[in-house]
């Protein structure tokens, strides 16, 4: 693989909370353009691996180059800046509970960016419909929405700003199998729609059945380590005892 294809890149990264050790020499790089899923029991260190991505912790030694810029050697400015790349969706959808669906979408807009009322409205409504979320539910309160619909109004959210790298951690928990499909189905849909200009998506998953269906490359963690990283087909193939053990669930 050669350099230009990453869009991330971990180079010999080290993470240590006090004596222990999060992240023991991680050095991969994430392709831009694809899917990549980041499995691994809890506790592996997959949270601490996108949290570096975005740059909200530091490694410890080692660097993480995202989109050709080391973001562990840029200052606090910058950084805040350079996170406009990315769109995130957390776990419990991370929705602000006291904001409508239309004004939790609308608000990385008014806070990034000085598109006028008019062109917000647009933009939440059209980014809102390609979710499959109503009119009528984009004014309704996240208390007031199923968790499905909660998920996709985070996707929208984290669309809003049209980032390079979409980053996901664990967002179909808590979701039913059926909803969870739709959930990826979407991601996907969204992934490839944006390609045209440089699109890399992250998923942190434990559903395993939906990685090998809706990724192509996934990356095995184990202990702070990066035990497999391979395409979804070699994946499957692989001998790796406990990815066996992962794959027989
Ligand atoms: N801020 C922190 N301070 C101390 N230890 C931490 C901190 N953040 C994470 N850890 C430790 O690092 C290890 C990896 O945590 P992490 O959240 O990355 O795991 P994970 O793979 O995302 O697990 P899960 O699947 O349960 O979400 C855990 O042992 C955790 O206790
Ligand atoms: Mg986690």
């Amino acid at each position: 693989m050669k350099n230009e294809q990453f869009s991330i890149q971990f180079k010999h990264v080290v993470k240590k909370f006090g004596d222990t050790t999060v992240l023991n020499d991680v050095d991969f790089g994430i392709i831009q353009n694809k899917i990549t899923t980041v499995l691994g029991f809890s506790g592996a260190g997959k949270t601490t691996l996108m949290k570096h991505i975005l740059g909200l912790t530091m490694p410890t030694s080692g660097d993480v180059e995202v989109l050709g810029t080391c973001i562990n050697k840029i200052g606090e400015l910058e950084l805040r800046e350079f996170r406009r790349n990315f769109g995130m969706v957390f776990q419990y959808a991370a929705l602000f509970d006291f904001l409508t669906s239309f004004e939790n979408v609308a608000f990385p807009l008014r806070e990034f960016t000085k598109l006028t009322e008019a062109e917000i409205t647009e933009k939440v409504m059209n980014l809102l419909e390609s979710v499959g979320i109503s009119k009528e539910a984009a004014a309704r309160l996240p208390s007031e929405l199923s968790g499905g619909m909660r998920k996709r109004v985070g996707l929208a959210r984290g669309l809003a700003l049209d980032p390079h790298i979409m980053l996901y951690d664990e967002p179909t928990s808590g979701l039913d199998p059926i909803t969870t499909h739709m959930v990826y189905d979407l991601m996907r849909e969204t992934h490839y729609s944006n390609v045209h200009h440089g699109f890399t998506s992250v998923i942190i998953s434990h559903d395993i059945h939906a990685t090998l269906k809706y990724s192509d490359y996934v990356v095995f963690m184990e202990n702070g380590q990066v035990v497999e990283h391979l395409d979804v087909e070699s994946f499957k193939k692989s001998e790796n005892p406990v990815i066996r053990r992962f794959l027989e669930l």
